[in-house]
């Protein structure tokens, strides 16, 4: 009997113990952070985490009654790191939501881990259509390539007087949805495709493509080329007189990166993009936005990335304040879909259909506003779908 009476107060000292342990444990929220903080993609990481440290001293650090904690990983841009780090962030760090998501194909070799550990995961950078059904448990805050490239099919025929063009794009799954979508709207306005180039994404060497560009005479050159890598497209495409020649460089706003395009040169001028994006958006709330963030970072100016990473921890933040820091992954992904709000890029909402961005796309002139290099937005069409769906 006394031996009994000693082994249960044992057992209610323990689990007093281990109660208040997960009592600690279950008062941090974890956000797994993955992205390329160093490689040629790290432009993209420094710019998330800038934004979502940002975010983070702007709305405070305890939601829903929880201590919000950002685990920051960097995966180099490997997917199989990608991969290994989310493994161990679900397994060991039992984070509650996994985020980031530089490129493609750590994306996709990350949403079997959402899967079966239920565990929302929000991509902040990646645009790739078809991401989306990968997983479930996947929200996206970024863009996809088909919204930009069906919009600059449109504008490239009708008002850009761009009969005739190449197009050029980084040769994974972005590049592809680019390609097509821009080619098949293309086509359908009336256009011409004479060649439809691919250039390796790693370490691309630009300089044969547009050489096979110039001798083809288009009156364009529709680019894709992955954010970082803007600056030397633009580079080379001077260097051979390409715009002397008559050919106008357009496609999605990745190739006039913020990042870079204050330092691309006069040469940039007048170049027409279309994007979600751009630093330059007459907002109240861009303003404030660019404003604390280049205060916060040392005058960096925020690119189309940043901004998906923004709205990826308002995104996060929401749903922890919704489910009033009880939810599960399965609670928290319901409080994720369907968010409406006001996006340093303008108007924004999460479908809550496909789990996937709606938003603003702008197209956008190449303009020196203030002794500086500016995508200045001239037209919009707004809330738009994913053209990519195919459910
Ligand atoms: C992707 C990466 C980028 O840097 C970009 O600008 C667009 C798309 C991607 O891998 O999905």
């Amino acid at each position: 009997m006394k031996k009994r009476v000693f082994l249960s107060a044992s057992v209610l000292a323990m689990a007093a113990v281990s109660s208040s342990a997960v009592l600690a444990q279950d008062n941090t929220f974890k956000i797994g952070l993955i992205l390329p903080m160093t490689g040629q993609q790290a432009s993209t990481g420094r710019q998330i985490e800038a934004a979502a440290k940002l975010y983070m001293a702007q709305h405070g650090d305890t939601v829903g009654g929880k201590k919000v904690q950002l685990i920051v990983k960097d995966d180099t841009s490997v997917p199989d790191v990608t991969k290994r780090l989310a493994q161990e962030l679900v397994v060991n760090d039992k984070v509650n939501v996994l985020a980031g998501f530089g490129i493609t194909p750590s994306a996709f070799a990350t949403a079997p881990i959402a899967t079966q550990s239920k565990t929302p995961m929000v991509v902040m950078a990646a645009g790739t259509s078809s991401i989306t059904q990968s997983s479930p448990y996947i929200v996206r805050t970024s863009f996809t390539l088909a919204q930009s490239s069906v919009a600059m099919a449109d504008w490239a025929v009708a008002k850009g007087g761009i009969k005739k063009v190449v197009t050029l794009v980084s040769d994974y799954g972005p590049g592809h949805d680019a390609e097509k979508f821009f080619k098949d709207r293309y086509l359908f306005n009336g256009g011409t495709v004479v060649d439809t180039l691919r250039v390796p994404m790693r370490n691309p060497d630009f300089a044969p493509f547009l050489q096979k560009v110039r001798d083809a005479k288009p009156d364009g050159l529709f680019v894709f080329v992955p954010s970082g890598a803007g600056a030397a497209v633009m580079k080379q495409f001077l260097e051979r007189g390409m715009d002397k020649a008559g050919i106008k460089l357009i496609g999605p706003g990745d190739i006039t990166d913020d990042d870079q395009l204050n330092d691309m040169g006069d040469g940039a001028l007048g170049v027409v993009t279309s994007h979600f994006y751009s630093a330059h958006h007459p907002s109240a709330t861009n303003k404030k936005f660019v404003e604390a963030f280049k205060k916060a970072n040392k005058g960096m100016r925020p690119n189309f990335m940043a901004v998906g990473g923004y709205d990826g921890m308002r995104v996060i933040y929401e749903a922890l304040k919704a489910t009033k820091g009880q939810g599960g992954g399965d609670a928290l992904l319901a409080a994720m879909k369907g968010q409406v709000w006001e996006s340093p890029r303008g108007p924004m909402f999460i479908d809550a259909q496909t789990r996937d961005v709606v938003h603003n796309i702008y197209l956008r002139k190449v303009e020196k506003v203030g002794g500086e290099l500016h995508n200045v937005e001239f037209d919009v069409i707004k809330d738009v779908k994913d053209p990519g769906k195919t459910k």
